[in-house]
């Protein structure tokens, strides 16, 4: 049977048309944090949790020394390996981010982009805090940690960044649900022992210019399979959201939503960058 560790979404099937949807948002940003350690990113050894397709690792290979990644999905991990294309400097496996298989202070950075709403049921965050454990225990005094993830305000389906969760609005909740909220998350880090905590705006877009001009894409099944926010809804609640966005298509009303979010995106951004530091 296909491996896929996420709490709620077969990324099996999501990945089938994912890189065709989705950037890598915040990459320059990831970079700059690398080259911020006072080990030159030309020297460091880097672990990507949740890699997905790659969209990161290949990237990021060029810059570092060497780059390790944990991914809980089979076709994350064939895809990013296609991607990679033999690189020496890689090296992918399949796994579990909660028991990461590295002897202790093995990588100067480890980063998490959107994953951490994947591991959590619990609204207690449980699993977080092992996530937060193997982090620190992974990384080498003065590592950096990096996590890419979302504010509860982006999320908010009526007053966020995202136009298509107005049309969903209960997978939306649900999803934001997942999402520890910021200082929460800072609080967290701070108890596992992490300093140095700083919160970051990255400048670019999570989708590809389609979704901020065409609407009609979220009436597509591949943007519904590639985001993971519909795994929360009934087939026949997708069918509603359908209903209501086409109305708001034929009645012109979704391009002032589209405005409005894509103003709000440019003060507020859609993700968040929270860095911690491994004392040193
Ligand atoms: C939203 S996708 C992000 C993929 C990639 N990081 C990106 O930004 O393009 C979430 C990823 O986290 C992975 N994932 C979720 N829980 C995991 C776990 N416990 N261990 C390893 N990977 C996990 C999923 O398989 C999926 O690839």
């Amino acid at each position: 049977m296909a491996r896929n560790e996420s709490s709620y979404c077969d990324y099996n099937d999501a990945f089938k048309g994912y890189d065709q949807l989705r950037k890598p948002n915040a990459l320059e940003e990831i970079l700059q944090i690398l080259k911020q350690n006072e080990i030159p990113d030309k020297q460091q050894r880097i672990l990507e949790g949740g890699f997905g397709t790659g969209a990161y690792i290949e990237p990021i290979r060029h810059h570092v020394d060497e780059i390790y990644g944990i991914e809980g999905s089979n076709e994350g991990h064939r895809q990013a390996t296609h991607k990679i294309n033999g690189a020496s400097n890689v090296y992918l496996q399949l796994g579990n981010i909660l028991e990461l298989p590295f002897s202790d202070d093995y990588f100067q950075g480890y980063m998490v982009n959107q994953v951490l709403h994947h591991l959590d049921i619990d609204p207690s965050y449980p699993n977080l805090d092992i996530f937060l454990n193997e982090a620190k225990r992974a990384l080498q005094p003065k590592g950096t940690l990096i996590i890419n993830t979302c504010s509860q305000e982006q999320l908010d389906p009526h007053l966020g960044v995202y136009w298509n969760y107005k049309y969903i609005e209960t997978a939306a909740l649900t999803i934001r649900k997942r999402y520890i909220p910021l200082e929460a998350l800072i609080s967290r880090l701070e108890n596992v022992g992490f300093t140095n905590i700083k919160k970051e705006i990255p400048s670019r877009r999570i989708y590809h210019d389609r979704y901020y001009e065409d609407p009609s894409i979220a009436l597509e099944s591949d943007f519904i399979k590639g985001d993971s926010v519909y795994s929360f809804l009934s087939g026949k609640a997708i069918e509603d959201s359908y209903v209501s966005l086409r109305e708001a298509i034929e009645d012109g009303s979704i391009y002032e939503e589209m405005k409005r979010t894509a103003r709000l995106a440019e003060k507020i951004g859609e993700v968040m960058i929270v860095t911690a530091c491994q004392p040193g």
